[in-house]
């Protein structure tokens, strides 16, 4: 084929034209790379159409010289514009991916709670406390000893009946009430006492609605010179004002081996009278088994059952919900 200027010309304005083409089709970065190197590489379509410009009259060289420069140009140009473009829609798209909704449902981290026995043993607790009684605890296996014998309670009497009582090998048992704190501590300490003990007691009834083999207890002493039943009654009336708020307290006669006089105390709880504690006046004989004289220090005992305080406060109906851990339940609290 004979090259002529105007042969060139037309080849030239054509691959631009292609090339241009090409350039818009082109939807990927490494596609724009392909179309440099297939045209303006070193053996690409222009070096090619160049490779005649050998054969071209002198005079014609210049002009067809400037019009490759021209159409290799211009192609570089449309390459870096496209090649542009596609660097920006790239990121704008990644932009656009990790954006975050601000809009969307947050994802709900469900948070622990205080269990409502605990907050319960929690708020009375803090009301003895505020009343300048100190926290103690004792140990839930104990020894006859320390769970009957030492709060005067006779070998044959009811509340140590078989009945009642887990007993476990050897001279040990499960502590049917906190009142066993009463005697370790008073072992270890010198009056004056005010104390408030929290725990779990145990005894063999049998389950259902109000009764529970396992259940929490809390007892309160107090020993110094001087203190009567008088002392007592003030204490409780404090502390039934602080939890159940300005409701009727009556003392009702009881018996508890321990304790000389003995009495319940009941309060008047929506429309019914509703029995809260066991208390009275330290019996003497108690006092003499940790080898306090008795007629140098007098006190006052108190014991109370948290389940049926808890039970009330938050108006539950079977004490089995509070042992049952069912999630549904606890999260009212
Ligand atoms: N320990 C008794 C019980 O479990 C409760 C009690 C009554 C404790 C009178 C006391 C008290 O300290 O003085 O039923």
């Amino acid at each position: 084929m004979t090259v002529t200027s105007s042969n060139l010309e037309t080849q030239l304005t054509e691959l631009q034209q292609t090339v241009q083409q090409e350039i818009a089709a082109a939807d990927r970065l490494d596609r724009i790379e392909e179309i440099r190197v297939g045209y303006l590489g070193k053996k690409g379509q222009l070096s090619k159409i160049l490779g005649g410009m050998g054969k071209l009259d002198a005079s014609d060289r210049p002009r067809i010289g400037k019009l490759a420069n021209e159409v290799k140009e211009a192609v570089q140009t449309d390459l870096d514009n496209k090649r542009n473009d596609l660097q920006s829609a790239a990121i704008q798209a990644q932009l656009e991916a990790e954006t975050l909704d601000v809009t969307m449902p947050a994802v709900v981290r469900s948070q622990g709670r205080r269990h409502p026995l605990n907050s319960t043993i929690d708020r009375i607790l803090d009301i003895f406390v505020g009343l300048g009684y100190t926290v103690a605890t004792g140990p839930e296996i104990e020894t006859d000893y320390y769970n009957f014998e030492a709060l005067n309670t006779p070998p044959d009497h009811p509340a140590r009946d078989m009945q009642d009582t887990f007993y476990l090998p050897g001279d040990r048992l499960l502590r049917t009430h906190t009142s066993s704190v009463q005697i370790r501590y008073m072992e270890q300490h010198e009056p004056p006492i005010r104390i408030v003990a929290p725990g779990q007691v145990y005894r063999r009834d049998t389950v259902d609605s109000t009764h529970s083999a396992v259940f929490h207890q809390i007892e309160l002493l107090a020993i110094d010179k001087g203190l009567t039943f008088t002392d007592l009654k003030g204490t409780v009336r404090q502390f039934v004002r602080q939890i159940f708020g300005d409701v009727e307290v009556r003392f009702r006669p009881s018996y508890f081996p321990f304790t000389e006089p003995s009495a319940e105390v009941d309060v008047k709880w929506k429309g019914n009278w509703l029995e809260v504690l066991g208390c009275g006046t330290v019996d003497p004989n108690v006092l003499k088994a940790v080898g306090y004289d008795p007629e140098v220090y007098t006190g006052f005992a108190a014991g109370l059952g948290v389940e049926r305080f808890a039970m009330v406060l938050h108006q539950m109906d079977d004490i089995r919900r509070l042992y049952a851990s069912d999630l549904r339940f606890l999260r009212q609290f």
